[in-house]
């Protein structure tokens, strides 16, 4: 039970994630605006936040900024970040130590001893914040690898609260996890919360196997299932569910979107604008080293001079938003994907006809959609990813049934995508094949494959991640609560 309660918030439900649901807009003459930002997240979440008395306690992605975007209907919490926090919490910690070991250490992960320091500080100013924001009991949900100390470091505040915690990237096998100077200290980070969720079963008993091997706890050993069969750790009193929850888009709207008659409009003339080529390829990513852009260039490259792809009648499409341009891994794959970019379309382009068009910078969304309904075939060939929502954006644009997906086994998306062409990103010659089927498809087989995955990410939209998370968090801490006063 609480007993100062007078500067508890009144928050009833409180979203903590590194961003905050706004995106920073200056007008040419010069006054603020804040935009919602457009991310899944924002939109399965905004409903229950919007139900509720709800909070978002996160950072407004500028630096050394006081500014407290109000949006409404939902109280905003902004936790400031100096220029040194953001290079060594942010650029440093979260990007260049936990990205990279998350990510089978695709780069070499840097461990630095000052960066940990920033890290344990910004996770305590974020921890502090909800607890000013939550009311007595509230829900909490935590979001993200940027955090992971927050569910103990809140819990120390205000055990009242109902924690729960979900990360967005793949939880590493326990070999890599290992090289981590502060890895005890993540897994406790962690146990804070009630219910911890992962994208894949294999994630969760990863988990499982280090709360016990590192934080010395009593777990449950068997299999963990997808929304189901939870793992449990025991510490203390307390009982920690584990779980897997694969989150998703909001797939309905972007069916109807590419429904309408504006955006099939935009796509037959960006169709025309390329010439009419007879294969639109695409890749839509954040610019990021772990999303294989260098494995997709250099599969068609080596397709264009085995002339198992015609340059007159291909078009590829990269569009690449720019992403932690101050980290240095992320420099030197930019310039990587550029030189395999111009090499392309120095030796198999001709005036006015580039094999590849590649545009660095985000696109807007209807414009986005657009573009996967005029895609023939859509090109996901991550070396690793937690989910790959873009996969599944794709699916949910072609109710026409056209189109195909090649898709990498090393996202999560593959797990439930099973009818996409899928392929190993570090086998270059299974991924020309995989390239070659979806280019040679018959409309048959391409209707019926496509019908198989829109089953899929359909019937399984992120409102249902949402509820299935929560309604898990709810039931668990229902069960303690009852335990507790029994
Ligand atoms: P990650 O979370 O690692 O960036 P996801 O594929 O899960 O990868 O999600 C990326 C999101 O960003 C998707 O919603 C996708 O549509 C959007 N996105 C990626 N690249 C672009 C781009 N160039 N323009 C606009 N939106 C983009
Ligand atoms: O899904 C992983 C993730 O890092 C999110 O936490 C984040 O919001 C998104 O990718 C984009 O990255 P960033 O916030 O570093 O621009």
């Amino acid at each position: 039970g609480a007993t100062a309660d007078h500067h508890f918030g009144d928050a009833e439900f409180v979203v903590v994630a590194n961003r905050l649901p706004v995106d920073k807009e200056v007008l040419p003459d010069g006054t603020v605006n804040w935009k919602r930002s457009p991310g899944g997240l924002v939109t399965a979440l905004e409903p229950i936040l919007r139900s509720q008395t709800g909070a978002w306690v996160g950072w407004s992605g500028i630096a050394d900024s006081n500014d407290n975007p109000d949006i409404e209907g939902i109280d905003i919490h902004a936790v400031p970040l100096s220029t040194q926090e953001i290079a060594e919490y942010y650029e440093g910690f979260s990007n260049a130590t936990l990205w990279p070991l998350y990510h089978d250490l695709l780069v070499k992960p840097e461990y630095h001893r000052e960066w940990w320091d920033t890290y344990v500080d910004v996770n305590r100013r974020f921890a502090e914040e909800t607890a000013k924001a939550a009311a007595e009991g509230a829900v909490v949900w935590i979001q993200d690898y940027q955090l992971q100390l927050v569910p103990k470091m809140l819990r120390m505040l205000r055990p009242d609260l109902k924690i729960g915690f979900f990360l967005h990237i793949p939880f590493p096998p326990v070999e890599l996890f290992m090289q981590l100077p502060w890895r005890t200290e993540i897994v406790e980070g962690l146990l804070g919360a009630d219910l911890i969720g992962f994208h894949l079963p294999g994630g969760a008993q990863n988990f499982l196997f280090l709360a016990r091997r590192l934080a010395g706890q009593a777990t449950s050993k068997g299999t963990v299932g997808v929304r189901s069969r939870f793992g449990v750790v025991q510490v203390g009193f307390r009982t920690v569910r584990v779980g897997a929850f694969p989150i998703s888009i909001d797939s309905g709207d972007l069916d109807a979107k590419a429904k309408s008659k504006e955006i099939r409009n935009r796509a037959r003339e960006i169709r025309k604008d390329l010439g009419n080529p007879k294969t639109i390829m695409l890749g839509v990513d954040r610019l990021d080293y772990t999303k294989g852009i260098d494995v997709r260039l250099k599969a068609i490259s080596e397709m264009l001079e085995e002339k198992r792809l015609d340059p007159e009648e291909t078009v590829m499409i990269q569009l690449a938003t720019p992403s932690r341009e101050r980290v240095e891994s992320y420099v030197q794959m930019r310039a990587g994907i550029e030189q395999l970019v111009g090499n392309i379309n120095g030796s198999f382009g001709s005036v006015g006809q580039p094999v590849v068009q590649y545009l660095h910078r985000p696109v807007p969304r209807d414009e986005l959609i657009a573009f996967f309904v005029a895609a023939d075939v859509m090109l996901v060939t991550p070396l690793r990813d937690g989910m790959n929502l873009v996969a599944k954006e794709y699916v949910a644009c072609r109710s026409d049934l056209g189109g195909s997906l090649v898709l990498s086994e090393f996202t999560g998306a593959a797990s439930e995508l099973r009818s996409a062409y899928q392929a190993n990103p570090y086998d270059l010659e299974g991924v020309k094949d995989a390239i070659e089927a979806a280019v040679g498809q018959t409309t048959a087989d391409g209707r019926k494959r496509m019908r198989a995955l829109r089953r899929q990410v359909m019937a399984h939209d992120v409102a249902k991640w949402a509820e299935s998370f929560l309604g898990t968090l709810a039931s668990v801490t229902e069960t303690a609560t009852d335990a507790n006063r029994g």
